[in-house]
Parts: structure tokens; C-alpha cells; sequence
């Protein structure tokens, strides 16, 4: 039976809030950010008894990923309107992902956290998801089992993979790439050539999950100037791309430079190509005066994992993929892709 007593999150009598789940309007902003971060502070303290200065280490996702897909951002309300909870989803063309998820700890365990994940659940459905993911905590048998309960199976581990970047490696990474490749910034490009380029990662994407887009990652970070979007270029074709993320208003921790996205044509695996990438991610590092970069990546791509470690990343901490769809273990080890569900 749940408590009734000494919890803000019931009324005086100790039932349940009637809560509605709506989606974001702009005015929300500020707070959902702060529900998230209290959500997480508090869950983070506890897992590690101390709480984080700052908690995801700086990292911000609430106004870029509204902007970016407003229709995919949820929050719960009490009927004073006061804002107790709220899920982020985004649709990467055919793959939908959920996360961050929260919900304030006075208010955990009363249903509210499976009211935001069907609404989340109810955006992939309109916007037909054929596969649908979530990063959480392997440690955590709450979150494995809330998953489950919508039919997400717990895969295999992402790392979150770090590398400090001393003079030496500085010295590597402004090594021209290899004879026939070259790195250009997305956001150099005229239009025309933005749009050629589109085609391309679109192409590349569809070559790891059939109808995988990740578009419009790639133009809010254009638009917004939250980093930069490299593209690996061999001849005239583009056969790599890596979408950055700088620190101050996104997902880059403070001090870090973040790889959001990366993926190599699945017709080019080769681990030199990845190499090329990252040389140019560290390289960007550098020109800001960053001195380390955060990498995720999905296990199950054993050799990119491989290629990281190989380049001096380490394990900074790990969580789990959990996935839902027909086709679920869609990855081919030798596809150098980095991810991140988060
Ligand atoms: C994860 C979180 C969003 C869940 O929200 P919530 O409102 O507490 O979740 P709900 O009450 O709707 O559902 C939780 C489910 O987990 C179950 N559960 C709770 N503790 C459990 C445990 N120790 N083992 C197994 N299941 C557990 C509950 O029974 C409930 O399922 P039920 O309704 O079928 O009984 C919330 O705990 C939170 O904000 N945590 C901090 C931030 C975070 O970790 N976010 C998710 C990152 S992936």
C-alpha cells in the first residue's frame, strides 16, 4: 500500500493528485528543466550519496529538443498547474527515442512517470516508429522493470567513453587525415550544398536502420550554433558525418566537446574512416581550448567501441539500451556508429 502520509505529492486526505499529461507550451521551459534536474539530482544522490554540483555535468536538453521536436515533449500537472513531471521523445525519422524522463521524488511511484511514457508511446505510434529505444540505469530495477512494462527488452551496455586530450595527442589530431579524405564543417556549406549533404547522411542513415534520419539533429545544431556537424568526405561523396556538440546550452558537458551522432557508410567500415572523425572531433577540442571529449557508444558496435579505446578513450560510466520493435538487434558489430539514446 503507498504511504499516505508526509508526501507533498498526495493531498490532505492522501490520495493521488489528479494529474494531467499535456504536452510543453514555451513558457514551460525553465521549469521542466528544473524538474528534470531536481529529478535526477535527487536520484544521482542517491545512487552515489553525494549530490552533483551540476547535475549531467552541465549538460542541457530541454530547449533544443523542444525546439526541435515540440510535439515529442510532454509534462505532468497537477491541478493547481504545477509542473511534477515531464518526458522528452524525439523521432529520428523511423526510430523513436525516449529520454530524459522525470518526475519529482515527492511525487515518484503514483503513476505519473507510466502517464508521461504513454503519451511518449502515443507520439511513436502517430508518427509510425518502427523501432523505438531508451538509455537507463542497469542498476536500477525500477527502471528496467518500468521499461519492460511498455515492451522495451534491456540489450547490451553503452559506454560513455572519455578522452582527456594532453599536447600529445593535440599534435595527432591536427595531423592532416589520411591522402583522399578530407573533413569539412557543415555549417560552411552554401544551401545547396547543405542539402546535397542532407541526402547523403540520410543515405547513411537508411544503411543502419531503414528510414533513420537524423536531420533534424543536424540542423538545430546549425541553427542554434550549439556545435557543428563534420562531414568526411572522400573524393566528392560524403561518407561520414559526426554531429558535435560544444559546451554552454547543449548536450556537451562544461568543458567537454560532445559526439551526439556519428556514423560511417556502412560500404566504407573502415576503422581509419572513424579515425578521420574523431582526429577532426579532437581537433575541434583544440581550436576551442577543450581539453576533453565525450564519446557514447553502443557495445554492441564492437569495433567502434574498439577504435575508441585504441585512440585513448576511456570508460567514463555505463548505462543500457533497451529496445522495442519487430526487428530489434538490427546492429552489425562492424558499423562504426556512435549513439546516444539519452
Ligand atoms: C524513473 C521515474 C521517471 C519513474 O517515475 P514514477 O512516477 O516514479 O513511475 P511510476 O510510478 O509511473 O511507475 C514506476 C513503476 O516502477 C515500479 N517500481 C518501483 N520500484 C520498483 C522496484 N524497486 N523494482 C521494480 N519495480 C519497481 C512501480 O511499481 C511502478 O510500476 P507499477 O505502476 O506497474 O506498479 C522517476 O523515478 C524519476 O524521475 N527518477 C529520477 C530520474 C530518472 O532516473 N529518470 C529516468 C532515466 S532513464
Amino acid at each position: 500500500m503507498r504511504a499516505t502520509v508526509d508526501r507533498p505529492g498526495l493531498d490532505n486526505q492522501g490520495r493521488t493528485p489528479l494529474i494531467k499529461i499535456r504536452r510543453v507550451r514555451k513558457g514551460d521551459l525553465a521549469k521542466v528543466r528544473d524538474v528534470i534536474e531536481q529529478a535526477f539530482g535527487d536520484f544521482f544522490e542517491r545512487q552515489m550519496g553525494t549530490r552533483p554540483r551540476q547535475v549531467f555535468g552541465g549538460a542541457q536538453y530541454v530547449h533544443h529538443r523542444w525546439l526541435m521536436e515540440p510535439w515529442g515533449c510532454f509534462v505532468a500537472e497537477e491541478g493547481d498547474g504545477k509542473i511534477v513531471g515531464a518526458a522528452l521523445a524525439v523521432m529520428w525519422g523511423t526510430v523513436g527515442l525516449v529520454g530524459p524522463v522525470a518526475v519529482l521524488t515527492n511525487y515518484q511511484n503514483q503513476d505519473i512517470g507510466r502517464q508521461l511514457l504513454t503519451a511518449c508511446q502515443g507520439f511513436f505510434s502517430e508518427n509510425k516508429a518502427t523501432l523505438e529505444g531508451v538509455s537507463t540505469y542497469p542498476n536500477s530495477p525500477k527502471h528496467i522493470t518500468m521499461y519492460q512494462k511498455f515492451g522495451y527488452k534491456p540489450k547490451g551496455l553503452v559506454v560513455i567513453a572519455a578522452k582527456p586530450m594532453d599536447r600529445r595527442e593535440i599534435v595527432q589530431a591536427t595531423r592532416p587525415p589520411r591522402a583522399g579524405l578530407e573533413v569539412r564543417r557543415y555549417s560552411s556549406l552554401e544551401e545547396a550544398r547543405k542539402k546535397a549533404a542532407m541526402l547523403r547522411m540520410r543515405r547513411i542513415t537508411n544503411g543502419i536502420w531503414r528510414g533513420m534520419d537524423l536531420g533534424k539533429e543536424v540542423e538545430i545544431v546549425d541553427g542554434l550554433a550549439l556545435g557543428d556537424t563534420l562531414l568526411l568526405e572522400k573524393g566528392r561523396d560524403v561518407i561520414g558525418f559526426a554531429i558535435v556538440h560544444m559546451p554552454g546550452v547543449s548536450e556537451a558537458p562544461h568543458g567537454s566537446v560532445f559526439v551526439k551522432f556519428l556514423a560511417v557508410d556502412s560500404r566504407q567500415r573502415k576503422p581509419e574512416n572513424l579515425h578521420a572523425l574523431l582526429a577532426a572531433v579532437e581537433e575541434m577540442a583544440h581550436a576551442a581550448q577543450l581539453r576533453r571529449v565525450v564519446a557514447p557508444v553502443y557495445t554492441y558496435y564492437w569495433t567502434a567501441y574498439q577504435t575508441l579505446l585504441e585512440r585513448g578513450y576511456h570508460l567514463d560510466f555505463t548505462m543500457v539500451r533497451m529496445k522495442r520493435g519487430k526487428q530489434e538487434d538490427n546492429e552489425h558489430p562492424d558499423d562504426l556508429v556512435l549513439d546516444d539514446w539519452r
